[in-house]
């Protein structure tokens, strides 16, 4: 699903990544841990091409990032869904339009689009909020929404950022449980978090440690594909 290898991302004089190599196979769950600055944002850009490739290789879900421009980086987009931190959910609209959008802008059939959004609305139990407008909504809330218009589409490849930032204890492990039934149902999911906590949720997860733009450490090894 993502093969890195040596990439490296500059701001400037401050080097962001340095040197990583990873590999994501189909339906793993990978926690990318270090603290505040230590790049993990950084790496979930370059991985939905918000960010440009600037050295090294790297392949998500097919695409090439090097020959990614930003005229086909849509296509990239279409497999590739983001939860980020601060939500960015539409505040004045409803819950079910913030999650139709998702597929609005993919063409997707209204008929189709209604079917699906309610049906992912249920499995995140917003079914009752449906038509309630965001602004009205709990922080746990709008994250669900949150997640809820990232899944909807059925992506590739599901990035958090941070999802659990700004939760409760209660409130990020039943978040945690969300992904897990994703993760269950073969989606690949890549979740950043500075929470050790977070991480005792999935024993079996690949764990990549970031620290200062580079790789601390890493629960498995790239040196049977190199
Ligand atoms: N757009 C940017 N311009 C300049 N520096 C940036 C930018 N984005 C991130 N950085 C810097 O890159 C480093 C890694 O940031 P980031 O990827 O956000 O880390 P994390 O998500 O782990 O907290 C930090 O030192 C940060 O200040
Ligand atoms: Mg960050």
């Amino acid at each position: 699903m993502i093969t890195l290898r040596h990439v490296s991302h500059n701001f400037g004089p401050h080097w962001a990544l340095k040197n990583i190599s990873l590999d994501v196979c189909k339906g793993d769950f990978l926690f990318l841990v270090g603290p505040s600055g230590a790049g993990k944002t950084t790496l979930l850009r370059l991985l939905h091409g918000a960010i440009p490739l600037q050295r090294g290789q790297a392949s998500v879900a097919g695409f090439d990032l090097q020959t990614l421009t930003s005229r086909n980086v849509h296509r990239l987009r279409r497999e590739v869904s983001v939860v980020f931190q601060d939500f960015k959910i539409l505040p004045e609209r409803t819950v079910f339009a913030n999650v139709a959008l998702a597929l609005e802008v993919r063409n997707m059939p209204r008929p189709h689009t209604e079917r699906r959004v309610r049906a992912v609305l249920r499995g995140l139990d917003l079914e009752a909020k449906a038509q309630n407008l965001c602004a009205e909504l709990s922080g746990g809330e709008q994250q669900r929404v949150a997640v809820a218009r990232a899944v909807v589409v059925g992506p590739q490849l599901l990035l958090a950022d941070e999802p659990t930032g700004n939760l409760d204890r209660e409130l990020a492990m039943r978040l945690m449980s969300i992904f897990l039934q994703f993760h269950a149902h073969g989606s690949t999911i890549i979740l950043a978090t500075h929470n050790q906590e977070i991480l005792s949720c999935l024993p079996t997860a690949k764990i990549l440690h970031l620290e200062d733009g580079s790789v601390a450490w890493a629960n498995w090894s790239l040196s049977d594909t190199e």
